[in-house]
């Protein structure tokens, strides 16, 4: 055995590495903190996600799991050793060109396995690198553009070059994609503050319901000199409440005497990482009085004095006469539904750093949405939200869940009262204890159509448990009702919602805000509706599906880029030949394997429901000639940097080459909203075009040029030919702003919506985004287990930006809804670590043919609208009802785990 004392060698990316460390060390902290390769990244610390996957000696292996002492001697390759100087390698390059990184945190993992496959199989099949990717998780890109990434670079597949001859429409690579594959990306654990800077710890409740009282802190102080401060509520210099809604601020930075959720923070240790890290839980002076938990079942005494019988709000619409339209029916079918808690699972964990600097505070954090953060970080510290700067980091995924604050407010009131740079990194189970999930639900719905198959009715409720803090629950509450018909036209609805607090961790956004679990109910209706009736599941689709001119439960009417029956229209055949190729399956095989062919479609409102949700974006020429985007909207692995770039530059009429970006910074860029509502590419986009053209327009109108000139810039000067001549702008002498922009232009965007009445009436989304997806599945009525054989899913995209990245962001939903209707479930206190909780793996994901429907929304930029959440919505309920095809089971209790699928079967409850 080493001893401390003992310098450790070993050869590292090529190089001969020596230095001192404590032999028990992870490799993972070695490489990080001591060597500063922040490539390999920390997803869970627990060898569960393959995010520190390094080689050892040619070998993948887990650097989270590896003592320092293991490596003396060895060769170790870190993502930082693949690529040749500023020349990617191969398999780099392959990722970059089929889109295979998203949020990038999962990359560096993926390509060291790949690599090592790579090394002793340089041509595999698919499923040998489906075996050796297996050990690491991605949440963002469903994995299929991962796989023909890896065989591209075996030469197995065709490549997919970039085409950046006219920037909308093409497979552009991401213009942030290769920082992601060098592990450049700082991430919110990878960013360090250039000072010497103190680490702070939460201590969180282990009870989901208590009172508790704080002792004196002195002996722990004087017992462990390194520890600099506690923080306790009454240190909060300001307001020690936030929320996402103006009337929400329900939700206590550290909790005063009383918890309402595990995982609750109650005070924060804040001093040297050795300290903190010393300071067990069981050493503080914290006495608990437990009180009993207040669930969805039980119920329990009211939570917040503004909630009555913990009813946080309702949501409504209401039209024609649903009693009438469900006398007059042919055919009813009613259904019970319940959906469990959904933890986002991004592989990085919510971390950063927060400074002082004079009486400003700078956080640099990963976030989905910098300005409401900075509106919330001002209160909470006492000062002007202009007196904070946001600064995200690179995102390791987000969802949703990074769009509430996590570490930003006990990092920032530290640093503001210790005036020293304070970092702050969640561990994988406090990430999953204390953040927002999606709501677990207890549907019931029913529909009602005539014998042509025409719905006549529908009535949905839907509780939806929104935990101990508000959070996002009113846009759960309001959302479902608009969707809970389904993109289908019914004249009589009745649909209504209540957010229920419990002593839950809160729920949140999680891509669909509800609609995923509405839509698991609403599709296994129209099934049944079809089969009392006597016809196919996809006609009953298409002769109710919403298109152009349709009216919808809130009583608008779609305008152009409506497009499901064209989607109905695109999976047809796909769906004929896949029933006939599972009846020819069980016909054949007589065996305890079924399967089933199931189908749903969905629909979801691009941007917030019925509210204002404008963005603002600046485009301008620096005095030596070079364009930029100012750019506040957050790239949380969704390609929006690209997406932006490439509206602009078609815009302005550059190549996107020719553009630089700016990305986030409060300080730097206006505010272009959250990441969320799958909103970024048609408000966001849509600012970044007018941006374009306005600047566009500036440069014209200067040298007097008609709109069909062209802009060059070349040499430092703005060329601009027209009218067979050209004329040559000098931006130099111009007077610059503190960006050093001399020419700008900017645009916004607000999507046009009314609000709604108090029946739900009226305009709460400018465009709608829809699909529909067949899933084929095979049953083990045996064991109660199933695989998902394939996807089809065909997207009303109304223009693809960018395919790949849309196809990206398509399997990625894909596979979370999978994950959705087959294995995910979170119970607190009990599957806080990816290895309880059990998210889609590599070969999970089944083979998935995409189909893009473009047809302009005449709102979207060049056409677009959002993907992001639509993506996911129909997965989940296509799959269900694909094993009810399989096996006449119909699954009511979300994930249908083994457990529940055999209980179906049985005729019990599932
Ligand atoms: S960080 Fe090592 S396996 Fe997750
Ligand atoms: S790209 Fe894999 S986790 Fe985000």
């Amino acid at each position: 055995m080493r001893s401390p004392a003992e310098p450790l060698a070993f050869t590292l990316n090529g190089k001969a590495v020596t230095l001192h460390a404590d032999p028990a060390r992870r490799l993972a902290d070695l490489l990080r903190d001591d060597l500063g390769l922040t490539g390999t990244k920390i997803g869970c610390n627990a060898g569960d996600c393959g995010a520190c996957t390094v080689l050892l000696d040619g070998a993948q292996m887990c650097a989270c799991l590896i003592p320092a002492a293991r490596v003396a001697g060895c060769t170790v390759t870190t993502v930082e050793g693949l690529a040749d100087g500023a020349t990617l390698a191969p398999l780099q390059a392959a990722f970059l060109r089929h889109g295979a990184a998203q949020c990038g945190i999962c990359t560096p993992g993926m390509l060291m396995a790949a690599s090592d496959l790579l090394a002793h199989t340089p041509a595999p099949t698919e499923a040998e690198v489906l075996d050796a990717l297996g050990g690491v998780l991605c949440r963002c890109t469903g994995y299929r553009k991962i796989v023909d990434a890896v065989l591209d670079v075996a030469g197995t597949s065709a490549p997919v070059m970039p085409d950046a001859t006219r920037a909308v429409g093409a497979r552009l690579a991401k213009v942030d994609g290769a920082a992601k594959l060098t592990g450049a990306e700082k991430f919110g654990a990878d960013a360090l503050p250039a000072e010497a800077f103190l680490t702070l710890r939460a201590v969180r409740s282990p009870h989901p319901h208590a009172r508790f009282t704080l002792g004196n802190f002195a002996a722990l102080h004087a017992k462990h000199p390194g520890l600099a401060r506690v923080l306790t509520a009454a240190d909060i210099p300001g307001r020690n409440l936030y929320g996402i809604y103006p009337t929400g601020k329900d939700q206590p930075v550290l909790a005063e005497g009383y918890v309402r959720h595990r995982g609750e923070a109650v005070c924060a240790l804040v001093g040297d990482a050795e300290t903190i890290a010393a300071i067990g839980d069981a050493d503080l002076p914290i006495v608990w009085d437990v009180l009993p938990p207040v669930t969805f079942d039980t119920g329990g005494p009211d939570l917040h004095a503004h909630a009555p019988d913990n009813v946080l709000c309702r949501g409504r619409v209401a039209r024609g006469d649903p009693d009438a339209g469900f006398s007059a029916a042919t055919a009813y079918a009613r259904i019970a539904v319940r959906t469990g808690f959904v933890e986002h699972a991004y592989i990085e964990p919510e971390a950063g750093y927060a400074r002082r600097v004079g009486d400003r505070m700078e956080i640099f954090a990963c976030t989905q949405t910098p300005y409401m953060d900075r509106d919330e970080l001002g209160p909470i510290l006492g000062i002007a939200p202009e007196q904070v700067r946001v600064v995200p980091t690179a995102v390791g995924g987000g969802f949703g869940g990074k769009l509430d604050l996590s570490m930003q407010p006990l990092a920032c009131v530290a640093a503001w009262l210790l005036h020293r740079p304070v970092r702050m990194v969640y561990t994988r189970p406090e990430s999953m204890a204390a953040t927002t999930k999606r709501h677990p639900s207890r549907i019931v719905a029913e529909a009602a159509a005539d014998a042509a198959g025409h719905l006549t009715a529908f009535r949905f409720h839907g509780d939806f448990d929104t935990g101990a803090y508000a959070s996002w629950g009113p846009t759960v509450a309001n959302r479902v009702p608009v969707h809970a018909t389904g993109p289908y036209s019914v004249p009589n609805v009745l649909c209504t919602t209540a957010a229920i607090h419990t002593t839950n961790p809160p729920s949140g956004a999680f891509r669909g805000f509800g609609v995923p679990q509405a839509a698991i109910a609403g599709e296994a209706l129209l099934d049944e509706l079809a089969a009392q009736i006597g016809i196919d599941p996809w006609e009953i689709r298409r002769r109710n599906a919403l298109g152009v001119g349709g009216v919808t439960a809130t009583g608008q009417v779609l305008g152009a880029g409506a497009a499901l029956p064209e989607c109905l229209d695109a999976i047809r055949s796909r769906w004929d030949a896949l029933r006939l190729e599972a009846a020819a399956f069980n016909e054949c095989h007589k065996s305890l394997l079924r399967r089933g062919v199931g189908i749903a479609c969905m629909w979801y409102g691009i941007g917030n429901t019925s509210l204002a949700n404008p963005s603002e974006m600046v485009m301008g020429i620096t005095r030596d000639g070079r364009a930029v985007l100012f750019s506040g909207a957050v790239d949380i692995g969704q390609g929006s940097n690209t997406i932006m770039m490439q509206i602009a530059a078609d815009a302005l009429g550059i190549p996107v080459a020719d553009l630089g970006l700016v990305a986030g910074d409060t300080d730097r860029t206006r505010d272009a909203g959250k990441t969320s509502a799958s909103r970024q590419t048609f408000v966001s986009g849509n600012a970044a075009k007018r941006a374009g053209e306005a600047l566009r327009a500036n440069i014209l109108r200067r040298v007097n040029a008609g709109g069909e000139a062209t802009i060059v810039l070349r040499g430092g000067r703005i060329h601009v030919r027209h009218d067979g001549g050209e004329a040559v702008l000098d931006p130099a002498p111009l007077e610059a702003d503190a960006e050093g922009i001399v020419l700008s232009g900017s645009g916004t965007f607000d999507p046009p919506t009314t609000v709604l009445d108090a029946d739900g009436q009226g305009i709460p989304y400018a465009s709608y985004a829809f699909a529909a997806q067949i899933a084929l599945v095979e049953v083990d009525v045996s064991l109660g287990t199933v695989r998902v054989l394939r996807i089809v899913a065909a997207h009303d995209v109304g223009r693809a930006i960018n395919p790949t990245q849309v196809e990206g962001q398509i399997h990625g939903g894909i596979a979370q809804g999978l994950g959705l209707a087959l294995m995910e479930e979170f119970v607190p206190g009990r599957t806080e670590n990816l290895h309880d909780y059990l998210i889609p793996t590599i070969g999970d994901i089944p083979p998935i043919e995409t189909i893009l429907v473009e047809h302009a929304d005449p709102l979207g930029p060049y056409g677009a609208k959002g993907v992001g959440e639509p993506a996911l919505v129909a997965t989940a309920p296509a799959i269900l009802n694909a094993i009810a095809h399989a096996t006449g089971a119909r699954i009511t209790h979300v994930p249908a785990t083994p457990a529940r699928v055999l209980a179906a079967l049985n005729g019990e409850d599932a």
